[in-house]
């Protein structure tokens, strides 16, 4: 089947087959290999993106359901004034170490921001929870989103 949908705002026309998921779509036949392959089946967020603006894992959705959507990975974000603050508070905060779970931490917090503008650090760690995160221990990931939120709402 073909499969027509924008992919960080740029149409995207493709065959895909019925049992394909989103997450082989990106990496394997788009070449976006920033959409992390972590488990493959659903639990540890590395192969988040978001679907329209909601944080999903691509490997638990079928390609056929992104037609006519939006899906945006993490080189979705910068615009030509520079870093998405949420990118920008990552750096800042040093909550990046080898950068695995990074991408779909982002997203999933993108996701998060959208929805809960000033989240309280427990909300945080709720929003995040399904993205795991091996090396940082989440002290300095709570606090890049937390500097990110406050930098978007000023
Ligand atoms: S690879 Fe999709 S949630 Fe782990
Ligand atoms: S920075 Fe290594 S898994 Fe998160």
């Amino acid at each position: 089947m073909i499969i027509e949908f924008r992919l960080n705002d740029r149409p995207v026309s493709l065959e895909a087959s019925g049992g394909e998921s989103l997450l082989h779509l990106l990496r394997e036949r788009l070449g976006v290999l920033s959409v992390k392959e972590g488990c493959g089946v659903g639990e540890c967020g590395a192969c988040t993106v978001l679907l329209d603006d909601r944080a999903v894992n691509a490997c638990l959705v079928a390609a056929g359901k992104v037609r006519g959507r939006r899906v945006t990975t993490i080189e979705g974000l910068a615009t030509e004034e520079g870093l998405h603050p949420l990118q920008e508070g990552f750096l800042q905060m040093g909550a990046v170490q080898c950068g695995f779970c990074t991408p779909g931490l982002i997203l999933a917090a993108h996701s998060l921001l959208q929805e809960n503008p000033a989240p309280s650090r427990e909300e945080i760690v709720q929003g995040l929870a399904g993205n795991l995160c091996r090396c940082t221990g989440y002290h300095d990931i709570i606090r890049a989103v937390k500097w990110a939120a406050k930098r978007m709402t000023r």
